[in-house]
């Protein structure tokens, strides 16, 4: 928690030993204010056989079937702004419109928008698992010249060393491996290349906590940077990012908490070695579990849709001047 009060929307780095340290703002020579002695404690993971509600591939496929209709128009305005995405991307660095791009989970184009403000468009891949999502980026005027296609993302149909940058934003929480992703991500990064994952955060808040492991990872800010280093990355940074009327507060977790980034700093495959994937998506299910499970992951995911709404009447209601640091500090 004091971790967080000193950072919030700020960026933070990994040192070893002391854990998340702020970095100093740019322009800033100052040394980072805070050290906070490690707390690696990794305990939302589990293993890729034992997902949570809508982190099994089948799943979130059929989750996005309909929530793809309504996404751009519920998701995006409580959780995923355009202020937040562009300070999201900032990290990844997109200062050349001939870099090639790839928006891994990119769904319906949120966040390839905000590429394209930088990139050539067509240098820019969105892949994605739902057609029913990739349809919807399809439709954008500003992608039409993108590549689309579908695929996993744990298993990227792209070369070894091929891609400038690497985008994924809001996908993580779906993946069954995550681990596996991210060494994927390593794999088609050229050398040079920033991989820049943007995530959900791990609430505190017990209730929010409950409906966060009933739907989906949301993973805490220290494995991300567990992922990435184990996949190979150097240079692993991690931004907060959130929605300016939670105000920093992230005691309800955050769809969209953070952006992590890493750099490729050797060529080739990753050093990490995984065996085979745990997952079997084409192993027969029971639809009765499949049903009820989808069902409760949804209930749980509406929890979320309702959580910005409280937080934005809240933000309406109490001044600004009041919110002393107590906000500030993730106790409201
Ligand atoms: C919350 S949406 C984010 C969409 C987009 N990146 C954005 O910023 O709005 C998550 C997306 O990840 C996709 N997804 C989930 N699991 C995936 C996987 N294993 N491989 C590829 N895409 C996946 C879903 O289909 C969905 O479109």
């Amino acid at each position: 928690m004091s971790m967080a009060s000193s950072m919030l929307n700020g960026a933070v780095a990994f040192v070893p030993r002391l854990g998340l340290v702020p970095l100093a703002a740019k322009n800033q020579k100052q040394r980072p204010a805070t050290l906070t002695p490690a707390r690696c404690s990794l305990s939302s993971s589990r293993p890729a056989s034992q997902p949570r509600f809508i982190q099994h591939k089948q799943e979130a496929f059929w989750f996005y079937r309909f929530l793809s209709i309504v996404y751009d128009h519920v998701i995006n305005p409580g959780h995923w702004t355009e202020d937040m995405r562009d300070e999201a991307l900032e990290p990844a660095e997109l200062y050349d419109a001939r870099m090639k791009v790839v928006d891994v989970g990119g769904g319906t184009g949120f966040t390839t928008l905000g590429i394209v403000k930088h990139v050539d468009p067509k240098n820019v891949t969105i892949l994605d698992q739902s057609p029913h999502q990739l349809e919807k980026a399809r439709q954008k005027e500003a992608l039409k010249e993108c590549t689309i296609i579908e695929g996993d993302a744990e298993d990227l149909p792209f070369p070894t060393d091929s891609v400038d940058r690497y985008v994924s934003a809001g996908s993580i929480e779906y993946w069954p491996d995550p681990q596996r992703g991210i060494k994927e991500a390593y794999r088609v990064l050229k050398l040079g290349g920033i991989a820049c994952v943007i995530g959900p955060v791990y609430p505190t808040f017990w209730l929010s906590r409950f409906f966060a492991d009933l739907w989906m990872l949301f993973p805490k800010e220290e494995e991300y940077i567990e992922w990435f280093k184990k996949a190979g990355f150097k240079d692993v940074k991690i931004k907060r990012i959130g929605p300016k009327w939670y105000r920093g507060v992230r005691r309800h977790g955050l769809i969209m908490g953070c952006s992590v980034t890493g750099v490729k700093r050797v060529s080739g495959d990753s050093p990490l070695q995984l065996g085979p994937k745990a997952e079997d998506v084409k192993k027969p299910i029971n639809p009765f579990s499949f049903l009820l499970r989808l069902l409760v992951g949804t209930i749980a995911a509406s929890y979320f849709v309702l959580v910005p709404i409280y937080m934005w009447i809240k933000d309406q209601i109490v001044p600004k001047a009041s919110v002393s640091g107590a906000s500030q500090f993730g106790w409201l």
